[in-house]
């Protein structure tokens, strides 16, 4: 009984652990994902490129940022752009907004998502 115990705490704790590491994204990393989003976009403030500056976007309400031409759908969307939300849409943009213009395949690997969004916020605080 004893044996069975510990080994069900240690599973426990494992799997705490892991997704205490799948949570948390990784800044500098996630600045060498972002190298694939710098064709559409830029983490300066209030500066547009083919998608709007991702400067503070974590937060954001979709759709807000002025002088950006965005798509009827994301205007519509109703979206706030928590951690969560942002990774689902950054692993398939069509999915999330479907009739959006955000042409990207998306990131699939969740690690990635993290860590570029972590960047997103690290480059925010500045
Ligand atoms: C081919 C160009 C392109 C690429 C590459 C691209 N995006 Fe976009 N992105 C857009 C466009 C255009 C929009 C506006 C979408 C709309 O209005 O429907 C957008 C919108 C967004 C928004 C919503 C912004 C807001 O103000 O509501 C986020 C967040 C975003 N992109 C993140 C990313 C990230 C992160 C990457 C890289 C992993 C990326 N995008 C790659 C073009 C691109």
């Amino acid at each position: 009984m004893q044996f069975v115990r510990a080994g069900l705490l240690l599973a426990a704790m494992t799997l705490v652990s892991s997704q205490a590491i799948a949570e948390e994204g990784d800044p500098v990393n996630g600045e060498k994902v972002f190298k694939r989003c710098v064709a559409c976009h830029t983490i300066e403030p209030g500066k547009k490129k083919i998608g709007p500056s991702l400067h503070g976007v974590v937060g954001r309400e979709a759709g807000t940022l002025e002088g950006f031409k965005y798509s009827d759908a994301m205007l519509e969307s109703g979206i706030v752009w928590d951690e969560e939300i942002l990774s689902s849409y950054l692993e398939n943009p069509k999915k999330v907004v479907p009739k959006g213009k955000m042409v990207f395949p998306g990131l699939k690997k969740e690690q990635e998502r993290l860590d570029v969004i972590a960047y997103l916020k690290s480059v925010s605080e500045e």
